[in-house]
């Protein structure tokens, strides 16, 4: 079924929206604000259907051609059809809209690179193929370059491709600190299990073994931003720590962090982190929000702010009654999912806090994703 017409604005997961009297809401990936479109529904529901375009009858004057070959098909870009100023405009809509207007003033921190800046990327392998799957499906899409890698990873997949074991692998993680590469799983017999990234204002241990900031760019532009927020007599407690990446800036900032990582193989690079950064005013519990807050809350000293950085899931419900109990002055809350951040930080609110400060943390240029700080007070 072809529908004719105009495009009110972009959601949520970067999608467009046409509001249709006979098809109600229907949600078009790739559709820019006020763009013309004839678009052929493909999936119809309820209450909202989805779609593709079609053709575009007019075009909006921020449209852009996108640099990429394989950009619509692959799953991973969604704004490579417009500018990186426009984008910004997208992404602070689609939190104010999430919001409901209830957000007063939304800061932005863009990302100084808005291409070549992943030093981390997930490849899927396939019959000596090696790429990102095909958008909503499972089909590999070989690629030779891909515009938001930074280059040092494009420069290395000719040579991924000739190792020795890349025939027998389905996946492989790479990363890379500008000059060196390293995997998982390993390309050629080496031991080496991390690299030294350097932030300026610290060195970052990274791992392909654990997660670890896609975008060091955006990070480095996030940590003086992180350090005007803190006061040097602070006592930290730190969820989600990974390999200790905020956890050096909480610590180099304030009087003292306890953080909290749940993956047990964290923890030999959060040490590292530690030890190459010279910190020393820190603890570290290898634990579950859940198992922490069982084992250790009563026995810790006092923190007065808590730093949160969860997966996409949000923070469990532990952890949201133990911050609701604890009375913490502030709570800083970093997610790269706006929804779940929504949910727990409405939780917050009818606990007695309040926004004092909301950033959009461009982590990830030029793909749908929205990564937003919360800064929330008593
Ligand atoms: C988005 S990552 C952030 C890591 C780190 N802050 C960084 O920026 O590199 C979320 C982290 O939360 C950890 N995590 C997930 N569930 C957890 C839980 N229930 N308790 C503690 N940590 C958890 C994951 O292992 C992961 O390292």
């Amino acid at each position: 079924m072809i529908v004719k017409g105009e495009v009110e604005k972009v959601v949520n997961n970067g999608l467009g929206i046409i509001r249709d009297k006979n098809m109600g809401v229907i949600f078009i990936p790739f559709a820019l604000k006020g763009e013309l479109l004839e678009v052929e529904v493909t999936k119809r529901g309820k209450s909202f259907s989805y779609g593709e375009i079609k053709k575009i009858l007019n075009p909006s004057r921020e449209r852009l051609e996108p640099i990429c070959p394989y950009f619509g098909e692959c799953g991973g870009c969604h704004f490579l059809n417009t500018t990186y100023q426009n984008e910004i405009i997208i992404k602070i809509e689609i939190l104010k809209d999430l919001w409901r207007k209830k957000l007063d003033k939304i800061e932005v921190i863009k990302s100084p690179r808005e291409l070549n800046y992943r030093i981390r990327a997930r490849f899927h392998v396939e019959n000596g193929l090696l790429g990102f799957f095909k958008r909503k499906t499972n089909t590999l899409i070989s690629i030779s370059n891909c515009p938001l890698l930074h280059e040092r990873i494009n420069d290395s997949l000719p040579f991924l491709k000739n190792s020795e074991n890349f025939q027998k692998i389905k996946e492989i993680t790479v990363i890379t600190n500008g000059s060196e590469i390293l995997t998982d799983p390993p390309i050629k017999n080496s031991s080496k299990r991390y690299l030294e990234l350097n932030l300026e204002r610290f060195t970052n241990i990274i791992s392909p073994h654990t997660f670890s900031q896609a975008n060091p760019y955006a990070i480095k532009a996030f940590l003086p931003e992180l350090k005007k927020l803190l006061e040097k007599e602070d006592r930290i407690l730190e969820f989600h720590a990974g390999n200790g990446l905020f956890s050096v800036e909480l610590a180099k900032s304030t009087q003292y962090v306890a953080s909290v990582e749940s993956n047990p193989i964290s923890k030999e690079f959060f040490f590292l982190n530690m030890k190459k950064n010279k910190i020393v005013n820190f603890k570290f519990y290898s634990a579950t929000d859940k198992k922490w807050i069982k084992e250790h809350s009563k026995r810790e000293i006092s923190f007065n702010k808590i730093f949160l950085d969860p997966p996409r899931s949000g923070i469990s419900p532990w952890l949201r009654n133990y911050i609701l109990n604890s009375k913490f002055e502030k709570i800083f809350y970093l997610s790269c999912n706006i929804s779940t951040q929504k949910r727990d930080v409405e939780s917050f609110l009818k606990g007695g806090y309040k926004i004092e400060r909301v950033f959009i943390l461009d982590f990830f240029p030029r793909t749908h994703h929205v990564e937003s700080f919360f800064v929330l007070s008593r």
